[in-house]
């Protein structure tokens, strides 16, 4: 079995453990609150609780630890001035999210962040423009480093499917798979991302489609939808005894290449041996150029990163060729190529229609026009319930 990231996996969950409602507890928002539970469950080792200052730098810098561990996105604990002015290191604080407490903090450090530096070299942009630079700023002013320890699970919809890496690690290892490709995904799968996961099937032992559930921007289709059409694509068309299918429930940050390494990390702490990056990983817009999420991976060896990364071309169907391709091994025009921007599908799915079969299963599509269409309803009873 691979060895997460640093070597040892990282276990702070104590459901057990007494909890002190006296002392100062700290509001999380939705990102803060997967953070404290991916540190928890292991998904984030070796982190075992928020950075501290020269971790954040470290990782801001030269997208390593202080340790040089390789990490390229900071998670930090950010808190307003207000809420920071009453914390001191030394101090032992709750993190609760709505009336429930989920954590303890032992803060061991306080620190103003410089945002701007943290959005020019985490997202390559400080354009507000971006949803993750956007989120980044409207967080707190000052940041709290220090070790966690989670008192409950947060709850999620996903139930059997919400598996922690030891768990997907035990059962990779009773399934006998030796060899997992990982797939992040926060998009309904489509024909392209068929296409990729089943050629990097016919290399290795199994396929782990990992979607994120955690938070995303308001205009992607949100995790429950996902995961139907996720479970009734695997069910008709991949082989049972070689994929697995569990959620992901940390927060999208929207930072392409950086993510990119990110994701492929926390990957491997789940127990993935291999990683697939297409066209564009993690980006957003127009931020990011098409392989710089693959490109970033030379400034590290392959020991660093310790999971070994797929590469895929941007993949479309070919009506020439008559099947899946990439511009590898179609030699045909454009015009033959079926591709859709990600805009134009969600603007068929909500007028009810479906996208060609060449872009999206239908029994994909049928799932995404069903859903959309009871989202709209639920949102116009809720306009209905305010006015
Ligand atoms: S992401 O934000 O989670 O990366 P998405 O769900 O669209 O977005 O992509 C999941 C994975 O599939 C990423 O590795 C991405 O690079 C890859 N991918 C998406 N569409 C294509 C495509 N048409 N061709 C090749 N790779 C793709």
């Amino acid at each position: 079995m691979i060895d997460p990231h640093g070597g040892v996996l990282v276990h702070k969950i104590n459901e057990d453990c007494w909890v002190d409602e006296t002392i100062l507890s700290v509001e999380l928002d939705a990102m803060a609150l997967s953070d404290l539970e991916m540190i928890a469950i292991g998904a984030y080792s070796p982190l075992g609780g928020f950075m501290e200052k020269n971790d954040y730098l470290a990782v801001v810098e030269k997208m390593r630890l202080k340790n040089g561990l390789v990490w390229s996105i900071p998670v930090a604990l950010p808190v307003p001035k207000w809420v920071a002015a009453r914390i001191e290191p030394g101090d032992t604080i709750n993190l609760e999210r709505e009336g429930t407490i989920y954590g303890i903090m032992e803060v061991t450090d306080k620190y103003v962040p410089d945002k701007r530096k943290e959005a020019r070299l985490v997202y390559r942009t400080e354009e507000q423009d971006h949803p993750g630079v956007k989120k980044m700023f409207e967080r707190g002013e000052v940041y709290l480093g220090g070790p966690v320890a989670m008192v409950k699970r947060p709850a999620n919809q996903y139930q059997e499917q919400n598996r922690t890496p030891k768990e997907t690690r035990e059962l990779f290892r009773k399934r006998g798979w030796k060899t997992v490709v990982g797939f992040q995904t926060r998009n309904p799968v489509h024909r392209a991302h068929e296409y990729i996961q089943k050629c990097a099937l016919e290399q290795v032992d199994a396929l782990f489609l990992h979607p994120l559930v955690g938070e995303t921007k308001a205009d992607d289709v949100p995790g429950d939808i996902r995961m139907k059409s996720y479970k009734a694509l695997l069910e008709k068309y991949y082989p049972q005894d070689r994929v697995l299918l569990s959620v992901f429930p940390a927060a999208m940050r929207y930072a392409g290449p950086r993510e990119a390494i990110f994701h492929a990390i926390i990957r491997k702490n789940y127990g993935c041996t291999h990683f697939i990056v297409g066209r564009d990983h993690a980006g957003v817009g127009n931020y990011y150029g098409t392989y710089d999420a693959q490109k970033i991976f030379a400034n590290f060896t392959k020991d660093e990163i310790g999971i070994q990364t797929l590469f895929f071309e941007n993949s479309f169907y070919c009506e020439v060729c008559g099947n899946m391709a990439s511009v590898k091994t179609c030699p045909h025009d454009k015009k033959h190529h079926v591709a859709l921007s990600g805009t134009k599908v969600r603007a068929m799915l909500q007028k009810g229609e479906a996208p060609p079969p060449e872009f999206s299963r239908p029994e994909v599509a049928a799932i995404l026009i069903e859903g959309m269409r009871m989202q709209h309803l639920s949102l116009q009873e809720m306009v209905g319930k305010n006015e």
